[in-house]
């Protein structure tokens, strides 16, 4: 189907319909491109949000300006992304000089907020990548932006996307197995990519919110999604007992490390040219270390998680992530009034085959990834019957295939109707790093947390529109 700027336009204004605020209706009618500006060009802006949008849909949209507080990196992501637009490091210029139509939020997650609530502000329509943002006081400040402004906010939730997600949630809408009462979802980042996390920003509470807010805002939104409620209290229990200061050792960067041959999470960083490109090379300008340490004493986030989650419609979840396991993969069960559902992907005991979990994580990370016929199972099994197995084509790069479906949507086939209804915006956003952050505040505080104590939004027992 041939894309056009209206087509674009509209599907935006879809996407943000699943907000409970008034939308905006974008200007429709111009005849020239889309002017998209983006704010952070690391890994994620420059791939995902940069050069795959002037690869793919050039024919709508053109980059206007793209931001980031690394000089550096800023020209490094212009030839990367392949595009000729200016380039700021103040993010207040980039939006008065080059009036972009649409700003795409692509930068360290506790700062989301400050350019949603700006690009709102300024009369400018938002996309921001997960999780929307990392505390309840600036959940709070987008959600008044976006009712003043009347601009519409879209998160980039991709794991929707996926086939395997989409046929879970196509069996529990259709009442495959009943009404949902309690549900049981864990989730086992791998040495590979839960140590990642250890090594770079994201293992700082005031930059990334803890994973229970940087990685779980995932999981979240898709619980809220599957059980089509609003989450109404949490409580949780977490520690830090494998990373950080409980390392046998510690030094600057795994690059010049003295411990490299004693260091089973050694990551050498020289090998991967684009990590060096982006990273290594622009070190000078912010002191950012890509390879840093997981072992170094700042290191403030949680390890292990472990949450029950109570919703509104009264399903009870019990949720876990682990972030050493020995396998990346994860693991669901819903108990229904008719039966039971189980789903898992990437377990390497139900394969019988020995996968090497760093390829594994490498062709995650891959968004160009081959796809691969590759099925897996998701089990049905209704009460007094046998059960049945449901084979789902599946992806293993770009997120399960949730990544280049997202985009499709917003970009390919933006006025289709979606029996699934994956699009999410802020109510969405938001209710899912709710969680997250009530979990934080539990733990702090031994108690449960009510999700209504934490911002103006009140949890309703049919997820909202
Ligand atoms: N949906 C997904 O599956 C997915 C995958 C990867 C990353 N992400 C999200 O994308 C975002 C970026 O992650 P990343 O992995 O690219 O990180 P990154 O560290 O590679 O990039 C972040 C960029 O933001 C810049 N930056 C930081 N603070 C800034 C500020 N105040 N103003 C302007 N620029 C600033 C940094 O210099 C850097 O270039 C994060 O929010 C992350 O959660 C989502």
């Amino acid at each position: 189907m041939k894309t056009t700027r209206r087509k674009f336009l509209t599907s935006v204004s879809m996407l943000a319909a699943t907000t409970a605020f008034p939308i905006n209706v974008f200007e429709f009618g111009k005849k020239e491109k889309l002017k998209v500006a983006l704010v952070g060009t690391g890994i994620r802006g420059t791939s995902f949000w940069g050069k795959r949008l002037v690869d793919e849909y050039s024919d709508i949209l053109e980059f206007v300006g793209l931001c980031d507080v690394n000089e550096g990196r800023l020209s490094y992501a212009q030839e990367y992304i392949g595009t000729k637009c200016p380039l700021f490091l103040d993010f207040d210029q980039m939006l008065k000089d080059a009036k972009p139509d649409l700003v795409i939020v692509t930068t360290v997650d506790a700062t989301h907020h400050e350019f949603i609530v700006k690009g709102l502000k300024a009369g400018i329509d938002v996309l921001t990548e997960k999780p929307l943002t990392t505390d309840e006081d600036k959940a709070q400040q987008i959600i008044d932006a976006e009712k003043s402004s009347g601009k519409s906010l879209i998160v980039g939730f991709n794991y929707r996307w996926s086939p395997y997600s989409t046929k879970i949630k196509e069996l529990i809408a259709s009442g495959t197995i009943g009404e949902i009462t309690s549900v049981d979802f864990h989730w086992y980042l791998n040495t590979y990519h839960g140590a990642s996390y250890f090594r770079r920003w994201h293992g700082l509470v005031n930059k990334g919110g803890s994973l229970w807010v940087h990685k779980s805002t995932h999981h979240f939104d898709l619980l809220n999604w599957w059980i089509d409620s609003d989450p109404e209290e949490v409580f949780a229990y977490g520690d830090l007992e494998h990373y950080g200061k409980n390392g046998p050792f510690r030094g600057a960067n795994c690059r010049d490390c003295s411990f490299k041959d004693k260091c089973e999470y050694h990551f050498d960083i020289t090998k991967n040219k684009r990590l060096m490109d982006l990273y290594v090379a622009n070190e000078n300008f912010d002191g950012y270390i890509r390879d840093n340490c997981l072992f170094r004493d700042e290191i403030d986030i949680y390890d292990k998680m472990s949450a029950q989650i109570k919703y509104a419609n009264n399903v009870t979840v019990n949720y876990s992530l682990t972030t050493y396991s020995p396998f990346e993969g994860w693991r669901i069960a819903f108990n229904g009034t008719k039966g039971r559902i189980e789903a898992a992907l990437d377990i390497p005991y139900h394969q019988n085959t020995a996968i090497s979990q760093e390829a594994l994580h490498a062709k995650e990370m891959d968004q160009n990834a081959m796809e691969e016929a590759e099925t897996e199972s998701i089990i049905v099994h209704k009460l007094w019957s046998d059960f049945e197995t449901v084979k789902v084509p599946v992806e293993k790069g770009g997120h399960g295939g949730g990544d280049k479906r997202l985009h499709n949507k917003i970009f390919k086939t933006p006025t289709e109707k979606d029996p699934y209804d994956r699009s999410a915006g802020i109510r969405d956003g938001i209710m899912s790093v709710l969680i997250g952050i009530g979990a934080r505040k539990s733990i702090e505080s031994g108690k449960p947390i009510a999700i209504s104590e934490l911002t103006a939004l009140e949890p309703s027992v049919k997820r909202l529109k």
